[in-house]
């Protein structure tokens, strides 16, 4: 992109620097700490569910439609909690298993089972030699650990503005049958906040995969959370592939980290009525039974879809303002140098911003200098290796406003600074 300093003499863009270093000085001075760097929600959100804590007590009936939720047993989850994950997803509650409080977890653990113990009749992974992974980056970077962990091959792959690019997906699903998988934030994706569009799913949908032990890890973290009334729509994965006549293609997950309290809400998977019943049998030998308990505070608490829907609108009315303000700071500072882009997402918890090339490791380590703590630069990369350097993860949900606000100045600054260096040093 042509940058207004491009145009700057170099005497004009000198003084630019040294006015620009001068204001990191009086940054510097303030001894700042503060971070926006994990998506994790703010204590104002966590605390909407603490009336959950109260759902139970001493007296309570633990009982889920007849279903004990005290003792051992239901290893798919009591029926309303399936009912109601199923209902978030759209799809039949026969195919759904809850169970544990992180879905990370259970992509992993799927990951674990295909690669010790094999799927569809395939021979375990570790066993077939080089087996690959696409990653559409930038993306979640707690996915590409999973699969790097055993020696899995993570393949960037571009992410376009509605999806994945799908030529190239195609392209390697279908020809190289060492692609075993590949990772999808499908909606709000992390980090970049898009939606897949209908044609990008429908592609999906369709995908003919070389290997037979090929799935597709839709992990619907940002299912219900919207910023705004009107929300993106995503089409269901499952009624596309049914329009597509094809099977046993997709995994999907989803959780209610964001929804409750991480690390103690429920997590929930569903597949193909195959590939959910080879799901259940890996973990009926990994656990003995989901926490039942917790599924039944949950559904006492948010009852069904609409009273989910009703909770997430006062997550909305908190992050609004944060992912407003994200906006505004990055369009009146940066909106006409020329020198970086960012996505404006309707959705989830992260706003995927751009600078010039080479510079996301420099911004990111003169904000920590700053006070200021950033995911780390190229953290969105398999490998964390960005190959334009160019990438940073604004995680605006945690701080308080004005936290947000003071390490947004900061931001800026350090964006203007760095970029201009790159141009001076480029002379
Ligand atoms: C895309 C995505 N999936 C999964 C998770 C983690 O979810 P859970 O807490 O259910 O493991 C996150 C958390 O940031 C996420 O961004």
């Amino acid at each position: 992109m042509a940058s207004v300093y491009q145009s700057m003499q170099t005497a004009e863009l000198d003084a630019l620097i040294e006015q620009l270093e001068e204001e990191a000085s009086e940054v510097r001075a303030r001894g700042l700490k503060l971070d926006m760097a994990r998506g994790k929600p703010s204590v104002e959100q966590t605390d909407l569910s603490r009336p959950m804590l109260d759902v139970l007590n001493s007296s309570s009936v633990l009982q889920d439609e007849g279903v004990p939720a005290d003792n051992y047993g239901v290893p798919d989850g009591l029926p309303s909690a399936r009912k109601l994950a199923a209902e978030l997803l759209g799809v039949n509650a026969d195919q759904v298993i809850v169970n544990g409080s992180s879905s990370l977890n259970l992509m992993h653990d799927v990951v674990v089972n295909a690669y010790t113990k094999g799927i569809a009749g395939c021979d375990p992974w570790c066993r077939q030699g080089t087996v690959k992974f696409l990653c559409p980056s930038p993306g979640y970077d707690r996915h590409f650990a999973v699969t790097a962990r055993y020696g899995i091959e993570n393949v960037p792959i571009a992410m376009l503005s509605d999806g994945p690019n799908m030529d190239e997906v195609e392209r390697l699903v279908e020809t190289d049958a060492s692609v075993k998988g590949i990772w999808c934030v499908p909606k709000y994706a992390n980090p970049t906040g898009i939606t897949y569009s209908d044609e990008v799913v429908r592609r999906f949908a369709s995908l003919k995969p070389a290997a037979r032990d090929f799935r597709i890890f839709w992990d619907n973290a940002y299912v219900v959370h919207d910023l705004y009334d009107e929300g993106d729509k995503l089409l269901n994965i499952f009624d596309a592939i049914a329009e597509a006549g094809t099977a046993n293609l997709v995994y999907e997950f989803s959780s209610t980290a964001k929804i409750t309290f991480p690390s103690s809400g429920m997590a929930f998977v569903t597949a193909s009525a195959d590939d959910i019943a080879e799901i259940r049998s890996a973990f009926s030998i990994e656990r003995v039974s989901p926490e039942k308990l917790s599924q039944l505070a949950h559904v006492g608490f948010l009852h069904d879809v609409a009273g989910v829907r009703a909770h997430m609108a006062k997550h909305a009315q908190i992050l609004r303002p944060r992912f407003e303000l994200v906006q505004n700071k990055l369009s009146v500072g940066l909106g006409d140098l020329g020198i970086a882009t960012w996505t404006n997402p309707r959705g989830g918890y992260f706003v995927s911003f751009d600078g010039p090339c080479g510079s996301a490791k420099r911004i990111v380590a003169l904000m920590q200098e700053l006070g200021v703590t950033l995911t780390g630069a190229g953290a969105t990369w398999p490998g964390g290796n960005d190959p334009q350097d160019s990438n940073i993860r604004i995680a605006p949900t945690f701080p308080s406003l004005e936290n947000l606000g003071n390490a947004l100045d900061v931001f800026v600054l350090a964006v203007k600074l760095v970029a201009a260096r790159i141009e001076r040093e480029s002379r």
